[in-house]
């Protein structure tokens, strides 16, 4: 361990860092992304996929990152390279980390643009406006926000605002204990959600679309939406969890924490669509392929009509936007790492900048919503359409695709079984294939047919 190293702050506890990470995983990814895209994408046999794309390619992708940053405990940046020196292999795979920079950043530009919607609803929720809504003048409210590009715009600055001010503050202050408590609310909420949807909507219709897989209807597209869900969903392919296994306590496990945070994350997800599928189904005017709009239509609708709705709709919206932020901030976090550790600039100003950056290529996003929508790139990405669609589909597997063959074969082999060393044999083996030949075959070749069949 290098001197520098020992000065890394370190997560308070053990479970601190898996609810850190758990924080980053769960998001607006599980609870708005995951059931519309699964909608679009025809339901189970997306589902199934995507689960399979967690099992077999994320978890390993995600045990090769937290292994990078546990055992380097430096940026991004600084841990790639820190095993490239001492593997004698060449500084160029410093590009994991530099596109993972890119990549957040990216992320982070869209990602405030639609925790802003979430903002928006808090308020809305609580102010009573749901009381009795139906589906049609839920519709309408959401076309209305979306066609107000200064609405849109002031809380896009409002939760970019937010991320600059913990991610200024430094991310092992404040965001392990916020999150500790309240993403089992979270979850809480959701459950409770789930309950009352299941009473009132259509569950059965629900459970068999999301479970009874169809797979005539699934296309390479779908495929490659689904790992590049994966990904997303889990923090994957950007350097987050090699920023924040960097901040790891030496005694936790790498591979149990993994395991965790990735169930949890799809647990969350499941229980996300199967809280939304059974008011969708009930509700005549709205369709599983409605887009981004899918959860800010449906939910209005069961909590206008619950007792109790205004309370738990504006609570609900809250906690999400509360999972968006703890999310956000892990986006933003390794550019910061690696900005102040490399160029002496101090954490205030870097965060600052970057995010103010990011700020400025979100109102890209924004106007995609309204005055640009009728611009198509390619005939057929909105600019919004288009950042995502690089990023989640493109980059992030990309860099996952890097990852594997940079922990399969660069790093040394004696650093990275340090890492594993509590690990059955057996699944340390499937570890190590899976690394190097199963995840990046799979990728490649997932992300060749899912490229041509989009282009084409
Ligand atoms: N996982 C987050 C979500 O599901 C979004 C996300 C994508 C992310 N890549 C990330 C978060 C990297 C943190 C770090 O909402």
């Amino acid at each position: 361990m290098s001197l520098d190293s020992i000065n890394t702050p370190r997560w308070s506890r053990r479970f601190t860092f898996i609810l850190a990470a758990t924080g980053a995983a769960v998001g607006l990814g599980n609870i708005w992304k995951f059931p519309y895209i699964m909608g679009e994408n025809g339901g189970a046999a997306f589902v199934l996929v995507y689960l399979l794309c967690i099992l077999i390619v994320g978890l390993p992708v995600m045990i090769a990152e937290m292994t990078i940053g546990k055992s380097a405990r430096k940026s991004p940046v600084g841990s790639v390279l820190s095993m490239v020196s001492e593997a004698n292999a060449s500084r160029y795979w410093s590009i994991i980390a530099w596109m993972g920079c890119i990549t957040g950043l990216i992320i982070l530009s869209y990602y405030s643009v639609i925790a802003g919607w979430v903002l928006h609803y808090i308020g809305d929720a609580f102010s009573g406006s749901f009381q009795g809504i139906t589906p049609a003048s839920a519709g309408e409210s959401f076309d209305a926000l979306l066609a107000a590009p200064s609405t849109l715009l002031i809380w896009h600055s409002v939760f970019m605002g937010m991320t600059i001010a913990v991610v200024a503050a430094g991310v092992t202050q404040g965001v392990g204990r916020a999150v500790e408590f309240l993403m089992p609310l979270l979850f809480a909420l959701l459950l409770i959600v789930l309950a009352y949807s299941a009473w009132v909507g259509d569950f059965a219709t629900a459970f068999s679309y999301m479970f009874k897989p169809d797979f005539s209807n699934l296309s390479g597209q779908a495929v490659l939406t689904a790992l590049g869900h994966a990904f997303f969903s889990l923090a994957l392919g950007m350097g987050a969890l090699m920023a924040y296994g960097a901040y790891m306590p030496e005694n936790s496990s790498v591979a149990r924490s993994a395991v965790l945070v990735a169930l949890l994350d799809t647990l969350v997800a499941l229980v996300a669509g199967l809280a939304i599928y059974p008011i969708v189904f009930a509700t005549p005017d709205l369709a599983p392929d409605s887009g981004p709009g899918l959860l800010f239509q449906s939910l209005p609708v069961a909590f206008g009509s619950m007792s109790g709705g205004v309370i738990m709709g504006g609570i609900f919206f809250v906690l999400v936007a509360v999972a968006a932020w703890s999310s956000s901030i892990a986006l933003i976090e390794p550019s910061v790492a690696f900005w102040t550790e490399r160029k002496k600039i101090s954490r205030i100003p870097a965060t600052l900048i970057l995010g103010v950056a990011c700020w400025f290529v979100g109102i890209g996003s924004v106007l995609s919503f309204n005055l640009w929508k009728n611009y198509k790139l390619f005939d057929k990405f909105t600019f919004f359409d288009f950042v995502d669609f690089l990023t989640a589909n493109i980059l992030l597997p990309f860099g996952g695709l890097l990852t594997a063959i940079f922990v399969g074969y660069i790093v040394v082999t004696k650093t990275r079984d340090e890492q594993l060393l509590n690990m059955p044999p057996l699944l340390k083996t499937i570890l190590i294939w899976s690394l190097k030949v199963v995840a990046p075959l799979l990728i490649a070749l997932v992300m060749s047919v899912g490229l041509i069949k989009t282009f084409t």
